[in-house]
């Protein structure tokens, strides 16, 4: 069986010092909780303090992008190798990445190479824009954005990563997809791209998650569906009391 995961994106938001203030008050609201993994990404310059304030507690610390060269003239970019040792996880390709700052199938692909060579775990985002869904290009868009972001890994690679489909209409909206809607692509789409491109077997041990104003009320209905394995949250993940009880309802779901 697949663990299922909460994955808090805190996207820009919060000062170093407020940053570990909500790590602790999640640390210790989701204490305990081990069958489902529970990841905060916060930014870059907080992912010290925010690395210490957890350890040892069972909440693991991802980084919301990262660089694929190894080093150089880069300015302000980070690399997998400086995350090393401060985080397990890496968010790659969030649709906010490719919108605004010109990220595409290609440097997602070998940020994904870059990730999984450090030891990094990577969270590849993938999702349709409004106008797509709209134009019902869906499941041939978002089954190109896998394959495109999973090219030239093995299975063994594929399978320790983790995917999450959101759709950009749901994100910050409070428009989120049915759990119908969602898995529906998370299972047809997106499990079935990996399985096409990589096996079945591979495609039954990715976890897959869905993403797009997810929030305590409609987490059990999403974590209902047999290939959503978790899910990446944002605003939701800034609350303590909300990301703990998305964390806790999860695990309900799993009994
Ligand atoms: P949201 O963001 O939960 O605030 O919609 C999700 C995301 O962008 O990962």
């Amino acid at each position: 069986m697949r663990k299922p995961m909460m994955a808090g994106n805190w996207k820009m938001n919060k000062t170093v010092v407020e940053a570990v203030g909500l790590a602790q008050a999640i640390r210790d609201s989701v204490a305990g909780v081990e069958s489902v993994d529970r990841v905060i990404c916060p930014a870059f310059v907080c992912l010290p303090a925010v690395q210490q304030a957890v350890q040892g507690s069972g909440v693991a610390v991802g980084a919301q992008t990262m660089h694929w060269a190894e080093s150089g003239a880069y300015t302000g970019e980070v690399s997998a190798g400086m995350l090393q040792g401060l985080v397990e996880y890496v968010i790659i390709g969030h649709s906010e990445r490719r919108q605004y700052f010109a990220e595409t199938d290609e440097t997602v692909n070998k940020k994904v190479h870059a990730a999984l060579a450090a030891g990094l775990i990577p969270i590849v985002c993938v999702g349709e824009s409004p106008a797509q869904n709209e134009a019902g290009e869906t499941h041939r868009f978002v089954g190109g954005q896998v394959k495109a972001a999973l090219a030239g890994l093995s299975g063994a690679q594929v399978q320790g990563l983790i995917i999450a489909y959101e759709p950009i209409w749901a994100i910050g909206t409070g428009r989120a997809a049915t759990a119908q809607q969602a898995q529906e692509i998370c299972g047809g789409t997106v499990r079935a791209a990996v399985a096409e491109a990589f096996g079945g077997a591979v495609a039954q041990a990715t976890r897959i998650l869905y993403g797009g104003s997810t929030n305590a009320k409609n987490i059990g209905e999403i974590m209902q569906q047999p290939d959503i394995d978790g899910a990446l949250i944002g605003g939701a993940s800034l609350q303590p009391d909300s990301y703990a009880a998305m964390v806790k309802t999860t695990a309900e779901v799993y009994r």
